[in-house]
């Protein structure tokens, strides 16, 4: 398949192109494109067909849920059941914006789409060229992350092409994405308001709104023989090819700890990398040092994760050691796809101490 590429911003997204770009979904094609949390790989979540493509352009199990995207508020009544307070309130404050809600199905949303489920997740997304050709393709878009099943979520637009090209009818080049990780999931069809996945929208925001809001215990504790809630939670993700460990501890211990197991890679001739803060990266020895962004910046530190993860890929390195960055807010979405991508080996120098 030959994968036409455009290039389309947020400062301009009302371009002719767009309606073509919508063609290709009605006719029952893929396009990916950028969201404000990570690219998309886009079908039209009405069409079972375009759901099952979706699935085999991802390489990806198809009980995996996908997530379908709206561009106004109507279009969410016809995709459920029924709305509960608590999501009106959530869909006040959040939408649109980085925040997924799980509702009891409707008729018209094939169980393609929903991984044989119930529920479906729905998310009203609020980049201007999300929304755009959301419109333009007729208000419903089936979209999982456009990476390879697997590999860290593209953030820029190289890493969409890298993945997809040849697998998608098109790529929507909109540039550098803000947040960098995926959307904030939370089921609304319990007692109580529970997280699937942690995001940009932090436990602290939603209880703000809500009141209690519980977190699917298997995120917290990473136990791998429990089942977490989001079928996709459980699939390794986010992996680098390198073998990825994180140091948590004090400053100057994690440095000493990161430089020497560095150290010992490069004696038995291995590449080694770094995930640093911009504070200490001067301190590491290493092949490639990636500055993360500032410890006082977590926001930063989320936007460059995955580019990182990729960058470490692309030029083969196979020992990356990180520092840790556990804490409350979005620190709690950072060290979750962190540990992810580790497979949770974490060595904690508190503890040693
Ligand atoms: O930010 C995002 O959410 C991005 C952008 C493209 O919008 N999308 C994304 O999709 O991250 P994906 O497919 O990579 O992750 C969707 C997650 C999976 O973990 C899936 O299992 C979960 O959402 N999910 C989808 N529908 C669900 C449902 N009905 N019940 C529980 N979990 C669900
Ligand atoms: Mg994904």
């Amino acid at each position: 398949m030959e994968t036409a590429v455009y290039r389309i911003t947020q400062e301009n997204p009302l371009v002719p192109e767009m309606e073509t770009l919508g063609e290709i979904i009605k006719r029952g094609g893929l396009v990916a494109f950028p969201t404000e949390t990570v690219y998309g790989l886009g079908g039209d979540a009405l069409n079972p067909e375009s759901s099952r493509k979706i699935y085999a352009a991802k390489g990806r199990p198809s009980d995996n849920p996908l997530i379908v995207h709206i561009a106004k508020l109507e279009d969410l009544k016809p995709l459920v059941k029924d709305i509960p307070e608590a999501a009106e309130k959530l869909a006040e404050k959040f939408w649109p914006g980085p925040l997924t809600m799980i509702f009891p199905k409707s008729d018209l949303v094939p169980k393609e789409t929903t991984g044989g489920l119930d529920t479906v997740a729905v998310r009203f997304p609020s980049h201007p060229v999300a929304k755009r050709f959301i419109e333009a393709a007729g208000g419903y878009i089936a979209a999982p992350s456009a990476n390879l099943s697997g590999k860290p979520s593209p953030t820029i637009a190289k890493y969409v092409v890298q993945d997809m090209d040849g697998r998608v009818d098109a790529i929507i080049d909109g540039g550098d994405i803000p947040i960098g990780l995926e959307s904030t999931i939370v089921d609304l069809t319990g007692d109580v308001p529970m997280i699937l996945r942690p995001g940009y929208i932090t436990k602290e925001m939603l209880e703000e709104v809500l009141g209690e809001v519980a977190t699917d215990p298997t995120i917290l504790n990473g136990n791998a023989t429990d089942r977490p809630k989001a079928p996709g939670m459980r699939y390794r993700h986010y992996a680098p090819k390198g073998e990825l460990v994180i140091f948590e501890g004090n400053k100057e211990e994690v440095i000493s700890s990161i430089n020497a197991r560095s150290e010992e890679a490069s004696k038995k001739g291995r590449k080694t990398g770094v995930i640093a803060t911009s504070e200490c990266a001067d301190l590491y020895k290493a092949d490639s040092v990636k500055v993360i962004g500032s410890r006082e910046n977590e926001e930063e530190v989320a936007a460059s994760l995955y580019r990182i993860l990729r960058e470490f890929d692309d030029e083969g390195v196979e020992i990356i050691s990180s520092e840790s960055f556990s804490g409350t807010g979005l620190h709690v979405a950072i060290m979750n796809r962190l540990l992810k991508a580790a497979g949770h080996k974490i060595i904690n120098l508190w503890e040693e101490a």
